[in-house]
């Protein structure tokens, strides 16, 4: 596995799996571009980097303002004059009812997770078709690939991913790029911390399954491996994993197990 010089733009770098991603590839001599809304936690991501931080630029982005992707992405080619692997990192959680849970935060997560996603995407797509390599990859979820109770927007906006990178992939097989679909299982991050309630407001509180899920450092030291081998989906977390493949197999079964399991 060499990363080494390959120049890598992580989104939701400030934070959980995003930030662990920045230490993991910078440790493996990659050329790093970091996004998000929180210049201050880049920066404090990028100090918390050892050696060397002259190959690790922050680029400031809201995934939100799509309007605003075209500019920002030119800038990051400028910078090192090409980007190797985009990794759309970058998202939102949400716990509600789904018929208690307003419209408008329903969009936020979906202009979040999926019409930020993939406009970033749109953007980075003609230069690596111009170099005729790249490598993108975007995080998931296990609830990409099944739904459970209080986080019926947060499982479609990753469903919604599969589709189209799925799609992608089989357009720009002919360019020599490849497409990685992540699904991670529980993390110990802040992501519930940030996850939206019914009302919009923030839940606050880490949620069980992240509390006792694997640190994101544990978690990255899994990914690279399979991301160097350019797998087209990758599943990582503990037993909630096992949770996808009930899903493919015996769907009534994975129906009823969740029905009687604890999701908070
Ligand atoms: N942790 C888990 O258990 C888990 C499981 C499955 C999938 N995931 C996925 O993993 C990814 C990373 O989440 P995490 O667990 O590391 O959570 P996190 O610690 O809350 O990090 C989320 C990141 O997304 C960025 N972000 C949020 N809104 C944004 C916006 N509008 N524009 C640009 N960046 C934005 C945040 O940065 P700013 O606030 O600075 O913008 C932050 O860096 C997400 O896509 C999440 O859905 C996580």
């Amino acid at each position: 596995m060499s990363f080494k010089d390959q120049v890598i733009w992580i989104t939701g770098a400030s934070s959980g799996i995003g930030e662990a991603l920045v230490y993991a590839f910078h440790g493996e001599g990659a050329k790093l571009i970091i996004s998000s809304r929180r210049t201050e936690e880049l920066g404090r991501v990028r100090e918390n980097c050892e050696g060397d931080k002259s190959h690790i630029h922050i680029l400031p982005l809201d995934l939100t303002n799509t309007k605003s992707h075209a500019d920002i992405t030119q800038h990051a080619v400028e910078l090192y004059g090409r980007i190797d692997m985009l990794i759309n990192n970058g998202g939102i959680s949400q716990r509600g009812l789904a018929h208690e849970t307003q419209m408008d935060v329903i969009r936020q997560v979906m202009e979040i997770n999926f019409f930020g996603t993939i406009n970033l995407t749109r953007q980075v797509l003609p230069y690596m078709i111009e170099k005729k390599r790249g490598h993108i990859v975007v995080m998931s979820s296990v609830v990409g690939k099944f739904g459970t109770r209080l986080r019926s927007t947060y499982s479609a906006s990753k469903h919604a991913l599969h589709g189209w990178y799925d799609s992608l992939r089989q357009e720009v097989d002919v360019h020599n790029i490849d497409v990685t679909l992540i699904c991670p299982g529980f993390v110990k991050t802040n992501v519930t911390l940030n996850a939206l309630l019914a009302d919009g407001s923030l839940l606050g509180e880490m949620g069980s399954g992240q509390m006792h899920g694997m640190t994101a450092d544990k978690f990255t030291k899994k990914l690279l491996p399979k991301l160097a081998k350019r797998q087209k989906e990758i599943y990582i977390g503990g037993r909630e994993v096992v949770a996808v493949y009930i899903k493919r197999f015996f769907p009534r079964l994975l129906d009823w197990v969740l029905k009687k399991s604890s999701v908070t």
